[in-house]
């Protein structure tokens, strides 16, 4: 599109702002621009930007707990699903889906968040932990289990070459397929495009709900269907104690004959940040803890227990043809705005510094895909086995937590299986997936672990 023909186009959108550096831009850096201009879709850009100005404090829908299958109740039933789930992977029906496209802006790495150093001894990076979980548990099955993985135009390239630098930590390149989900531009607090610099927009992904419309876009359903995959195990990069494409919760989730199932843990305090599940006005759903009333946030049952307890880590399984159904006819999942500070320059070029919040950007969840289905089902689980989450540089939620916790699980692991540890409490202890994904395989191989009483690596 020639110059002329992108001004008549931003005019008519009341954005033409954004051409104010055109005559100073070399004619790539005019193509750059051009091109990221020419891929907005203005209509949805009017109607975000509309949103922005009824932003409400509060989530106001009528909300009721949802089903969920208790730890309590799972000690009864868990052994007939791990046989189903066993069944499933077996056959070769179940793949693994990571949502990986973020920003990681709070963790403030240089580089995509999996490429992060994190286990305690061997200093594996996220991804190399994650594949090592998709590697053994494939081995133990006797299966192949596809892996998709979804970056952004932020971090792609960075993540595909880690992974071929690597040789893919032993998986099957074919068996590995990387798609970019798109990118949303963000506006300031007057509805108007923002400039990173002179010849780039500020743009950032839509979100991990843009999952649904990148696994579409990208052909990656139609390998899906391909290879008879009939079940995503839908998991986030940061959380380090993943039980990747756990049998049991797959069983829970044929067994409810459910569209999307979610893993929860119990809040571990009213306040805590964490999105519970739920249902809003009569729907499956997820309501953040930013949208969270204080009614709803410290609302008690009878015998005392958080009314709303079930907190989402994040971790689903999704029926391929649920997907299917919900990009079919276009994507269809809402957009949430939210009100960030956006480092960008100001209309005499100079930098804005990003201390205020002075924009905002627009994303989707994936979450809000639960209100589509007409059979859902939540599986709780223990907080210290399957969730701890690389969010924050240093304090809650950080590379330090996550280092703690795993090192925790291992020793619990181990204990359970009968090892001896002494010495100092402050002993570090990594096991590789790839010597013993979960407590039960550690039993098996007890025999193999010598007593312990300095830091130690279990691996092969
Ligand atoms: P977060 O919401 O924690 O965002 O993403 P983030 O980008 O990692 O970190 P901050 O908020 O900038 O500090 C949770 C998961 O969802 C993925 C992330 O890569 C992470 O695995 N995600 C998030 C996407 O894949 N795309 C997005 O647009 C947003």
């Amino acid at each position: 599109m020639n110059y002329q023909n992108l001004k008549k186009q931003l005019i008519a959108y009341g954005q033409e702002h954004v051409l104010a550096f055109w005559s100073e831009l070399t004619s790539v850096q005019q193509q750059e621009l051009a091109g990221q201009i020419e891929k907005i879709d203005f209509n949805l850009l009017n109607k975000l930007i509309r949103k922005t100005q009824h932003v409400q404090e509060y989530f106001s829908g009528k909300m009721e707990p949802d089903n969920v299958v208790s730890l309590k109740e799972r000690k009864e039933r868990d052994t007939e699903m791990r046989e189903l789930g066993e069944a499933l992977l077996r056959d070769g029906r179940v793949a693994a889906f990571l949502v990986a496209g973020g920003q990681g802006s709070r963790l403030g790495y240089d580089g995509p968040k999996g490429i992060y150093p994190i286990t305690p001894i061997k200093n594996k990076s996220l991804f190399q932990l994650h594949a090592e979980k998709i590697r053994a548990t494939a081995e133990y099955y006797g299966i192949t289990i596809p892996w998709y993985i979804m970056t952004s135009e932020a971090n792609h390239d960075k993540t595909v070459k880690f992974f071929k630098n690597r040789n893919y930590f032993g998986l099957n390149a074919d068996d590995i397929m990387f798609f970019k989900q798109e990118m949303l531009p963000s506006v300031d607090l007057n509805g108007k495009l923002i400039l990173e610099k002179k010849h780039r927009l500020f743009m950032s992904p839509n979100g991990h709900g843009g999952a649904l419309k990148a696994i579409w876009d990208s052909g990656a359903l139609k390998d899906m269907q391909k290879r008879g995959i009939r079940y995503l195990f839908y998991f986030q990069v940061d959380n380090v104690l993943l039980n990747i494409c756990e049998p049991e919760f797959i069983g829970y989730h044929v067994r409810h004959n459910a569209q999307m199932s979610s893993k929860v843990v119990r809040k571990a305090y009213p306040e805590e940040k964490m999105g519970v599940i739920c249902k809003i006005n009569g729907k499956h759903g997820v309501v953040e803890y930013s949208d969270l009333s204080e009614d709803d946030m410290y609302a008690r049952t009878q015998d005392g227990e958080l009314k709303y307890w079930a907190g989402s880590i994040a971790v689903h399984i999704l029926n391929v043809d649920f997907i299917a159904q919900e990009t079919d006819a276009g994507f269809r999942l809402p957009y949430h705005v939210a009100r960030k500070n956006i480092p960008g320059i100001d209309s005499s070029g100079k930098k804005i510094s990003g201390d205020e919040k002075n924009g905002y950007k627009f994303e989707t969840f994936v979450f809000d895909a639960l209100a589509h289905c007409t059979q859902t089902i939540s599986v709780e689980t223990a907080r210290e086995d399957e969730f701890s989450a690389v969010k924050n540089n240093t304090g809650l939620d950080s590379p330090e937590t996550a280092q703690r916790d795993l090192v925790k699980l291992y020793k619990r692991w181990l204990q359970k299986a009968g090892v001896h540890i002494t010495g100092d409490e402050d002993i570090k202890i990594e096991i590789s997936p790839l010597f013993a994904f979960s407590d039960k395989i550690l039993v098996k191989k007890k025999n193999e672990i010598p007593e312990i009483n300095k830091d130690t690596y279990l691996g092969n």
